[in-house]
C-alpha cells in the first residue's frame, strides 16, 4: 500500500478537487459536493467524510486561515492554502480523529509540491493552542456579517445565531416525503390555510412552502418569477402537490390577478438568506453587504403588490429566512405607514419569538433555519380590498 491509498486519503483528495471548484471557478459548495459525489466511487463512509470536509473547511475558512497565517511567512498558491485549511478544520474541530491521521492522510492528499509545507505547518496548528482575536474571525463570518446581526439583535443572541448556523443541519421529512426544514414547515402552518382555500404562493420555487400548504387541502396557486425555476415548482407539485398545487411564471410586482381572489396570500420574499447559512456552507463569503438593504425595500414592493389580492377578511403572510432588521421590521414599519387597515396578528408561540409586529425563530432556539413571519387580517370592508369589477 502507497500512502495515496493509505486509509481517508482518497476521501481528502476528492474534498480538495471539490474546495477548488468553489474556489477557483465559484462553483456552488452544494452542487459542486452532489457532482463529485455522484461521479466518484467512494463508499459511503468516505462520502460522508467529503461532505462534512468540504462543508466544514468553508464554513470556517476564515478562522482556519487565521490558525494557519500563524507559521507561515507568505502567502502559499491557491492548492497549498486548500490543503493548510483542510488540515487545520480537521485539528481543530474534528476531535474523533486523531492528529496524527490527519496530517498524514492530508500530507498525502495535497499537491506533492507542497507536502513539506503542509506537513510543517499542521505539525504546529495540532500542538499550538488555539485562540482567535475576534469573534468574527473565531465563528468564520465576514465582519459585515457580525456587525450587522449584533446591532440588529444584540450581541449574545447574533454570536449564539452564528455559532449556531456553524453547524450542518439534520435533516426533516415531512409526511408526504418531501424533504424540508421545520421552520419552513412552522411558516407553511402559519398560513393556516384549510381544505377548500384559495392560497397564492408568490415567490414560490422551489415549491417547497407551497406544496406543504396544499397538504391542508387548499388550492395552491405557486407563483415564480425565475424562469428556469418555474419547472422546479412544477417538479414539487407535480410530486408533493396533492393534487392541487399549480405552478405559474409570474411577476409578484406586477400580478395579473383580479383584486381579492385569495382566501391567503404568502409573500415569501427573496433575503440575504443570514438565517439559512448552515445549509449553504460558502454562502456567507457570497452575500453582498449591501443585500439587506437593497432586498429589504424589494420585499416591500412584494408585500405591498399582494396586499390587494387577499379578500376582506384574508390573510396575508410576509414570511424571510433571514434575521435582519432591514428585511422584517423595517418592511412591517413601511407597511403600516401605508396600509393602517392590515390588523397584525399575534406573534406564533414557542420556539418563536416576538418580534416587532411578527415571530422570529432564531437557528439556536430549536436546531432550525431562522427566519421571521408577519402575519395580517384584511379587513373586511377594506377599500383596498373591495372586489371590482371585471368589465363586462
Ligand atoms: C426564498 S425563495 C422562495 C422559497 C419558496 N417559497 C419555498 O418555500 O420553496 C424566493 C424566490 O422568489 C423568487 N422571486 C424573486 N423575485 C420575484 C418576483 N418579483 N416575483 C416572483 N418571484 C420572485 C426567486 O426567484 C426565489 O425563487
Amino acid at each position: 500500500m502507497t500512502a495515496a491509498d493509505a486509509p481517508g486519503v482518497a476521501a481528502r483528495r476528492l474534498a480538495l478537487d471539490v474546495l477548488a471548484r468553489i474556489e477557483d471557478d465559484g462553483a456552488y459548495a452544494n452542487l459542486a459536493l452532489r457532482t463529485a459525489l455522484d461521479r466518484s466511487d467512494l463508499v459511503d463512509v468516505d462520502r460522508r467524510m467529503v461532505t462534512d470536509l468540504v462543508a466544514g473547511t468553508e464554513r470556517r475558512r476564515r478562522a482556519l486561515d487565521h490558525l494557519v497565517d500563524r507559521f507561515l511567512t507568505s502567502d502559499p498558491p491557491p492548492a497549498g492554502r486548500r490543503a493548510l485549511r483542510l488540515g487545520a478544520y480537521q485539528l481543530a474541530y474534528r476531535d474523533d480523529l486523531p492528529d496524527y491521521a490527519v496530517v498524514s492522510s492530508t500530507v498525502a492528499a495535497a499537491p506533492k509540491r507542497f507536502r513539506g509545507l503542509v506537513n510543517a505547518v499542521l505539525r504546529q496548528v495540532a500542538t499550538t493552542p488555539r485562540t482567535f482575536p475576534s469573534p468574527g474571525i473565531e465563528l468564520s463570518y465576514p465582519d459585515w456579517v457580525v456587525e450587522r446581526l449584533t446591532t440588529d439583535l444584540g450581541e449574545s443572541t447574533a454570536l449564539d445565531a452564528l455559532a449556531a448556523m456553524n453547524v450542518a443541519p439534520s435533516a426533516h421529512r415531512r409526511d408526504d416525503g418531501y424533504t424540508q426544514d421545520l421552520a419552513s414547515q412552522w411558516v407553511a402552518t402559519a398560513v393556516e390555510a384549510g381544505p377548500g382555500d384559495r392560497v397564492l404562493a408568490v415567490c414560490a420555487a422551489p415549491g417547497g412552502k407551497a406544496t406543504a400548504i396544499a397538504s391542508s387541502g387548499a388550492v395552491v396557486v405557486a407563483a415564480e418569477l425565475g424562469a428556469a425555476r418555474v419547472p422546479l415548482v412544477a417538479a414539487a407539485a407535480a410530486r408533493y402537490g396533492h393534487g392541487s398545487t399549480f405552478a405559474v411564471r409570474a411577476d409578484g410586482l406586477h400580478p395579473a390577478v383580479r383584486p381579492g381572489s385569495f382566501d391567503r396570500v404568502l409573500v415569501d420574499a427573496p433575503c440575504s438568506g443570514l438565517g439559512v447559512l448552515r445549509r449553504r456552507p460558502d454562502a456567507r463569503w457570497r452575500i453582498a453587504a449591501d443585500a439587506p438593504d437593497r432586498l429589504g425595500a424589494l420585499q416591500t414592493q412584494l408585500v405591498e403588490a399582494a396586499v390587494p389580492l387577499v379578500r376582506p377578511g384574508g390573510l396575508l403572510v410576509f414570511s424571510v429566512c433571514t434575521l435582519t432588521v432591514a428585511e422584517s421590521t423595517a418592511v412591517d414599519d413601511r407597511l403600516a405607514e401605508r396600509h393602517p387597515e392590515l390588523a397584525p396578528l399575534p406573534a406564533l408561540g414557542e420556539p418563536w419569538l416576538p418580534w416587532g409586529r411578527g415571530s422570529m425563530l432564531l437557528p439556536q432556539a430549536a436546531d432550525t433555519d431562522g427566519m421571521v413571519v408577519f402575519r395580517y387580517r384584511v379587513p373586511v370592508g377594506s377599500s383596498a380590498t373591495s372586489p371590482v369589477e371585471s368589465g363586462p
